[in-house]
């Protein structure tokens, strides 16, 4: 929840102009509910995909300060974010309610970029693999791991996120080929297939390192991505 309407054209303007398309990359730029109607328009001709930062468990009907699905996709949004950990920590979302949530946006072919971390005290208490254990099985349980064929994971270490202290990237690469190993577990092939993303202060100077990491498939960018000179150059660095 950043910036203004102007702000937001002109970010998104000028990351499309400094852009170079890039099969090797696929960006994604999901700004708050009321600019994606701008944002759809900046980013028509291009080749940036445009996401929601959230959508609504259910399809329709009176849930006020919800949005649903196919509203999303009739803005021209095919992505949407489900379990940030601010959605989860600070409006108490649960497991069960980021796993519906994932199914809507699938039901209405949205890809969902699923977020799974652990808090600092989860970490410092060895409970990093059995937090994301279950924020995983949540989606398990009511999708089956098949619905992650359709679906990007980003892990987000809670700790990492607007703090400025990013996990290593063998930090970030430990938990990236666990989260692989969990899901290959239920589906390999859907394991090997699978977009995982790391997010938590990623910035332009240490955007290569982690996105060279075997496990590491992309970045969930916050921050960063307000500075459309820092995006571009962390767009840059995923060319690898
Ligand atoms: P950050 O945010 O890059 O500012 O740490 C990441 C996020 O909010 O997902």
């Amino acid at each position: 929840m950043n910036g203004s309407r102007e702000r937001t054209r002109e970010l998104i303007r000028a990351i499309v102009a400094g852009l170079q398309p890039n099969p090797n990359y696929e960006i994604v730029i999901c700004p708050s509910f009321v600019f994606l109607p701008d944002a759809a328009e900046t980013l028509a001709a291009s080749c940036v995909g445009l996401g929601a930062q959230n959508v609504c468990d259910q399809d329709q009907g009176a849930y006020t300060g919800e949005v649903a699905g196919d509203m999303l996709a009739e803005l021209g949004c095919r992505w949407a974010i489900v379990g940030h950990s601010e959605r989860r920590q600070l409006y108490g979302e649960t497991n069960a309610l980021v796993a519906s949530r994932f199914a809507a946006a699938q039901r209405h072919r949205l890809t969902p970029i699923f977020c799974v971390g652990e808090t600092l005290e989860e970490r410092e208490a060895g409970a990093t693999e059995a937090v994301l254990d279950e924020q995983l099985r949540a989606v398990f349980d009511h999708q089956g791991a098949q619905a992650f064929r359709s679906a990007i994971i980003a892990y987000e270490p809670v700790w990492a996120i607007g703090t400025g202290r990013t996990a290593t990237p063998e930090q970030a690469q430990g938990v990236h080929a666990y989260i692989r190993s969990r899901v290959a577990e239920h589906d390999a092939g859907t394991a090997a297939e699978l977009r995982i993303l790391y997010g938590g202060s990623v910035k332009p100077e240490n955007a290569q390192t982690l996105f060279e990491q075997p496990d590491v498939d992309g970045g969930l960018i916050g921050g960063a991505s307000l500075q459309a000179e820092d995006f571009l150059a962390i767009c840059q660095a995923g060319n690898c």
